[in-house]
This record gives structure tokens, C-alpha cells and sequence, in this order.
């Protein structure tokens, strides 16, 4: 069994101090890392690739400490103490993280060669649309903090069909849909933008806001998905289905057929909820990224026009309105992680309190129940990034 040998510079109680040599490509950690001043630095759970390691060494960052334990590739965990709950749970963690960054490349990869005119199998996209879904059958959670935290630099409409897939198949199971039709589902959700092949692609990268012309044109990628699903790829028409429909809305307003209610397949009706709700967590180059808070809002806020209401009521019983993996305010204002949602009181997950009130590190890093604490409650949402050591280079 591999060991990690991150060296312990000093160990007391409870605090682990390394220096920056230390940290290796591919290390997470079960707690938040704060630099000598303090300053978060590294998010518990997000793997450390080399770039991040040049990072902080440009930051100047000489040594770090967390509360938590390293653990490295494998999921090993660096400490003897650790309890087996946690280790199987960073080791899923581990497991799905490099299933989703390994299906972003596939569908990459087949997004490119798509563009390029290659001849594309289908097989590829069976296969991603299967790792994907076995990775929710055993780690559901794991892949929604995944989702939530995940900062890939890749073409925005791959990111968002593969964390649209991964919605999709979260809301089709909780509405119970049977395997098969669930796995259909996923199909048609990862496909359903492939017709931006037939885009102008600078218009992804375009600042300047789209012309009326260029938004005409836009509407008609649905079209080219379903000839691409039906036609090249030769699946079945209710897939192609999804992707022809995905932008149609619950009033009747969407497009290309301008067809509403459940007139829409209930799969293309979980589409555009999921596309929504994926997309607006995904930067682009004319806005930031919104938190998974916000864009539940959002949605919530289109119920009966855009989106069908008990797909959204699904997506929020699944999701939550904070997430495990979102960081919150609470009314004392210390920072909490959210560690585990309550079904029952959405409003009130379990969080781990990493800040206190004067934005330093919290000495104990207990978890809360806000169901049981009942003095305390959520004042916001709020973006990790934002409290991070920020980035110079
Ligand atoms: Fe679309």
C-alpha cells in the first residue's frame, strides 16, 4: 500500500503543518488548506494538480496547515486514524472525479473530431453515457460535489452536456423512471447541443451580444442535433427526440416547434431543466458563473413558463437548495461547508464551520446540524472563490 510521505513538520492536537515541497499532483485533502497567513488556499476535496502546486509557489506560499488528512491517488489516506467512513467516501470521491474529467475528454475528443467531419462511433458516446451512470448507481452525492466544484477549461458546450448528462440522470431516477429509459435519457442530454457543430464556433467565445440574425441561426442547433442523433449516429428517434425538443417551453413559447406541456417528451422536459440549471453554473465569456443557490432561483422563477413544475420540484428534492459542496453565511457570519443535506428541511443542511466571524480559519471545524441548532440558519450562499487567496499570475 502506497504511502503518502507529506511531511509533518509540527503535528499538534489536531493541526498538521507541511511545506509546499511537499504537496504532489493529485493529492485532496479532507479539509480546507490554509497558507501561513491564514489565507484558504486549497478547498477540501478538490484534487491539486501540478499547475495549482506552481501556483502557490508563485504566490509566495512557503507552508501550509489544515485540521484534515491528506489523502493521495488510490484514495489512500494519510492517516492511520482516519475513520473508514471517510475513506470510502474520498475514495469514491477519488474514483468519480476521474471518471467525469476522463468523460470530458471523450466527449472532447468526439465533439472535435465531429467539427473536423471525422467519422465518429457511436460506441464512444455509449460509453460515457454508461461510466456516467454507474458513477451516480454508487456515488451520486460524490458526483454532484464534483459538478458544483468543477473548473475544467474545455469548450462550454462539452462542460455543459456532460454535467447536463449527469443531472438529467439525476432527475429521470428520482422521477423513477426505469434503467433503460434513463440511460436514453442521458443519451439524448449529451447530445442534445451536439448541432452546435454546425455553429459558427467563434460565436461561443463572442463578448459583444449576439445579433438577431446570429440568434436565428442559434435556434436552429436543435434541428442539426436531431439529424446528427437520427441520421450519423443512427439512435433511435425518441433520442433524437430529446435534443429536438430541449428548447421548447412548458407554455408553448420555446422553439423550434413551439410545442408545450406534455406535448414536450417528459425526457426533453428534464433536459431543459437540467441544461438550464448546468449551463448557469458554467462561466462564460460574457458572465461569471452563478452559484448552484442562484440558479435554482432562477429556475424556480421560470416554473409553469419555461419549465415543467414537477421536474423542477424533482431537481430541487435531488439537488437541494445548498448542495453538499456549497459554501454558505451563516446569521453568526462564520463560513460553513455544506457536509450533508436534510430531505426533510432543505433550508437547513449540515455544515462544517471552516471561517469564523473575522474570516480567519475556525479553530475547531465542528460540523452543525442547523435542523438541531436552532438559533442559526443560512444568510447566503456564497462563491469559494470569492475567499480564496486570490490569483496573481
Ligand atoms: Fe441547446
Amino acid at each position: 500500500m502506497e504511502k503518502v510521505r507529506v511531511k509533518k513538520v509540527m503535528e499538534d492536537s489536531s493541526v498538521t503543518y507541511l511545506s509546499i515541497e511537499d504537496l504532489k499532483p493529485g493529492y485532496r485533502f479532507t479539509r480546507p488548506v490554509f497558507d501561513e497567513n491564514k489565507n484558504l488556499v486549497i478547498l477540501p476535496g478538490s484534487i491539486i494538480r501540478q499547475k495549482d502546486i506552481e501556483r502557490y509557489g508563485r504566490w509566495g506560499i512557503k507552508s501550509l496547515h489544515t485540521q484534515g488528512n491528506a489523502i493521495m491517488d488510490k484514495g489512500n489516506l494519510l492517516s492511520e486514524k482516519q475513520g473508514i467512513k471517510n475513506a470510502i467516501k474520498h475514495q469514491r470521491l477519488y474514483k468519480s472525479t476521474n471518471t467525469y474529467e476522463s468523460c470530458l475528454r471523450s466527449f472532447d475528443k468526439f465533439y472535435t473530431d465531429l467539427l473536423r467531419a471525422l467519422t465518429v462511433e457511436r460506441s464512444r458516446i455509449d460509453y460515457i453515457v454508461n461510466s456516467l451512470y454507474n458513477t451516480f448507481i454508487d456515488s451520486k452525492t460524490e458526483l454532484i460535489e464534483i459538478l458544483l466544484q468543477q473548473d475544467e477549461e474545455v469548450n462550454p458546450i462539452v462542460l455543459n452536456s456532460v454535467n447536463c448528462t449527469i443531472i438529467s440522470i439525476i432527475i429521470g431516477s428520482s422521477l423513477k423512471l426505469p434503467s433503460h429509459k434513463v440511460v436514453q435519457l442521458a443519451t439524448g442530454a449529451l447530445l442534445h447541443d451536439i448541432g452546435w457543430v454546425m455553429m459558427p464556433q467563434d460565436y461561443l467565445v463572442k463578448k459583444d451580444r449576439l445579433t438577431e440574425e446570429e440568434w436565428d441561426f442559434i435556434k436552429t442547433h436543435p434541428i442539426h442535433s436531431y439529424s446528427i442523433i437520427l441520421n450519423q449516429l443512427k439512435y433511435h428517434t425518441d433520442i433524437a427526440e430529446i435534443a429536438l425538443y430541449h428548447h421548447e417551453n412548458w407554455d408553448g413559447t420555446g422553439y423550434p416547434k413551439k410545442i408545450k406541456g406534455l406535448k414536450i417528451p417528459v425526457a426533453a422536459r428534464i433536459v431543459a431543466v437540467a441544461d438550464a440549471f448546468t449551463a448557469m453554473l458554467t462561466k462564460r465569456v460574457y458572465r461569471n458563473e452563478l452559484l448552484a443557490y442562484l440558479s435554482l432561483k432562477t429556475i424556480m422563477g421560470d416554473v409553469n413558463r419555461k419549465y415543467d413544475p414537477d421536474i423542477v420540484k424533482a431537481l430541487l428534492n435531488e439537488v437541494s437548495l445548498y448542495p453538499v459542496g456549497s459554501y454558505v453565511l451563516l446569521n453568526n457570519n462564520t463560513v460553513g461547508y455544506v457536509t450533508d443535506i436534510n430531505t426533510a428541511s432543505p433550508l437547513r443542511p449540515k455544515v462544517k464551520v471552516i471561517m469564523d466571524y473575522h474570516g480567519n480559519e475556525a479553530e475547531e471545524q465542528e460540523v452543525v446540524d442547523l435542523n438541531k441548532a436552532s438559533t442559526l440558519f443560512i444568510r447566503q450562499a456564497i462563491n469559494p472563490r470569492n475567499f480564496l487567496k486570490p490569483v496573481t499570475d
